[in-house]
């Protein structure tokens, strides 16, 4: 049992400041960005956790690092540099940069999916799903029911339901599944882990049939951690070798780098597969440049590959996650809904529960997030029913049973105080929760709809 407070494992060096306003002033505002917290401007942002993506604090040690960027076309001493972190720390042998997740999603899934062919993921994320189906890919989810009820306390509500697979194998044959895209710490799902027990037997089950797994390893370290805090046999080990382990099941992952690696722009693909490999190359060059800097700076990729480095100190990722518990405690202490467990990156607000009043049509998480920003000037994203999007088939709405706002917390950015306002602001909406109305959508893009939609109050 933890008794005595843990600090950060740093100091703060240089500051950035950053703008109060008041509460006609951010009534405006958001009526102009149409209820949207995506068309806020940052300036007039006071806490932002609109997203960890791109938003971390880099250290003094990566700072000087973009001063050693060779900025060479071809060949840039820091494309080797990051290719020996990706083999030192994931293990992955070949590595093709890019400019950020979605660019290595998009060469993915374009050389990996034969149009028609299931893609299984653990729950989708918006772009991974997108540039699947966009490849001709289907989506099925084959994560766990559980991690679709925001309530369940289940420890690992990022495991795969092997069962799901199964049937889809049985139904399709294994030659209709492309391969197996394994997240950990679902984005979608609350930022919810798998464990290694699970993602073991998914692997040896992937292996009967010869499927790859190829991992969006977007936030593993963070998986790894609580790997290490909560599953028998891995208490004593660091996540530097948690996460050897948990990459050794996978062909390969692609990544966007602007979060677990700690920088502010970056991606890539890695994997052990050469011809996979060889055929990216080709294709990052049509699409982000060529394969030794894929859309990135020189200082880009030294500074991603001394993020990697430092996102395997155990003392940081322990701080980094255990800011989002404190965040997460405090409302969870005042009964304020959120998804539990509380999740590596994010705190999320069930908006279904803090708003019953509002039917999901009446998009109460975009109308939560839009009044939190109202009462105190915190950014948060919907994630729910806009975030869902149109079935391509039916151009339906997709229902998702979860309907969030995700609280996200920025790396070695904010402090606990600043938790405190965010968790002082949740607590009073909750308590006048009856007063916020619901949205009607007024301008709706047609895919990523929730990035540039435009609502007005109900
Ligand atoms: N995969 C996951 C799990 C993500 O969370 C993201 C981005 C991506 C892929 C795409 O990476 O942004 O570098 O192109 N998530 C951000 C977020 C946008 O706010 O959750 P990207």
């Amino acid at each position: 049992m933890q008794t005595r407070t843990i600090a950060e494992p740093y100091k703060i060096k240089m500051v950035e400041p950053i703008k109060t306003t008041t509460r006609d002033y951010r009534a405006q505002k958001i009526r102009e960005a149409g209820y949207n917290t995506f068309l806020l401007k940052s300036e007039d942002v006071y806490i932002d956790l609109l997203t960890d993506s791109g938003t971390s604090a880099m250290s003094d040690w990566q700072w000087s690092g973009m001063l050693l960027g060779d900025e060479a076309y071809a060949g840039a001493r820091n494309f080797y540099n990051l290719e020996r972190a990706v083999q030192e720390i994931y293990g992955f042998k070949y590595v093709v940069p890019t400019h950020q997740g979605r660019a290595a999603e998009h060469i993915t899934s374009q050389l990996r999916i034969t149009r028609g062919q299931y893609v299984p993921m653990n729950m989708y994320f918006t772009t991974t799903r997108e540039h699947a189906e966009r490849a001709g890919g289907i989506f099925y989810d084959c994560i766990i029911d559980e991690a679709h009820d925001a309530a369940n306390p289940h420890p690992f509500k990022g495991n795969v339901d092997i069962a799901k697979l199964q049937k889809l194998v049985d139904e399709k044959g294994a030659d209709a599944i492309a391969y197996l895209s394994i997240a950990p710490c679902v984005n979608m799902a609350g930022g919810q882990p798998f464990s290694m027990a699970n993602l073991r037997a998914v692997a040896a089950w992937a292996n009967q049939y010869n499927l790859p797994i190829i991992f969006d390893a977007t936030r593993a370290i963070e998986n790894c951690y609580f790997i290490q805090q909560r599953e028998p046999g891995y208490a004593h080990k660091p996540v530097r070798e948690i996460l050897r382990e948990m990459m050794s099941y996978g062909e390969g992952m692609t990544i966007s780098s602007k979060k677990d690696n700690l920088v502010n722009i970056g991606g890539f693909i890695a994997t052990n597969n050469e011809q996979f490999f060889t055929q990216a190359k080709e294709m990052v060059v049509i699409f982000e440049g060529l394969h030794t800097y894929g859309g990135l700076a020189g200082r880009d990729m030294e500074a991603i590959a001394r993020g990697i480095y430092e996102m395997v100190d155990d003392a940081y990722i322990a701080s980094r996650v255990r800011q989002v518990e404190y965040l997460g405690n405090r409302l969870l202490d005042a009964g304020v809904p959120i998804v539990v467990p509380i999740g590596g990156h994010a705190v999320f607000l069930d908006a279904k529960r803090f708003l019953p009043h509002l039917p999901q049509e009446h998009f109460p998480a975009q109308a939560l997030a839009a009044a939190l920003y109202v009462d105190s000037g915190v950014r948060a994203m919907e994630r729910g029913i806009v975030s869902a999007g149109r079935d391509h088939a039916t151009g339906q709405n997709r229902k998702p049973k979860l309907e969030l706002v995700r609280l996200t917390i920025p790396r070695r950015v904010y402090t606990n105080l600043h938790m405190d306002v965010v968790a002082e602001s949740c607590i009073a909406l909750y308590e006048e929760r009856e007063k916020i109305k619901g949205l009607r959508m007024t301008y709706e893009p047609t895919s990523l709809r929730f990035f540039q939609a435009r609502f007005e109050e109900l």
